[in-house]
């Protein structure tokens, strides 16, 4: 289940994008963000990808002088969440 929620206050809008998905060990939270980087090589082929995602779209919130974190619970699901300043 994906959920996607936004909320706006005077400064900024907040992108909330969560799933009910595998979840990210608190090591790899750290690192997810970095080209090139995917949590658990041994499943890498299973999943695919190429850890370019979250790199761009970092690089992209970053011009726009936003925020991005994550907040994620292995076994149980990821959000990440954009702050955009308005
Ligand atoms: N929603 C998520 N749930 C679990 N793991 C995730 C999620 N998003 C990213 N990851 C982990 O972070 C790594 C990097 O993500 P990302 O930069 O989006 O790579 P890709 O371009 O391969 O999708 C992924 O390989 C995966 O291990
Ligand atoms: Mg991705």
């Amino acid at each position: 289940m994906i959920n996607v929620s936004i909320k706006q206050d005077l400064n900024n809008v907040t992108v909330r994008i969560s799933d009910t998905g595998i979840g990210i060990s608190p090591e790899d939270q750290d690192r997810i963000f970095e080209r090139f980087f995917k949590a658990d090589r041994s499943h890498s082929r299973k999943y695919g990808g190429s850890g370019m995602g979250l790199a761009i779209v970092k690089q992209i919130v970053s011009l726009h002088k936003g925020d991005i974190r994550v907040e994620s619970e292995p076994g149980q699901g990821t959000t990440i969440i954009i702050t955009l300043p308005i």
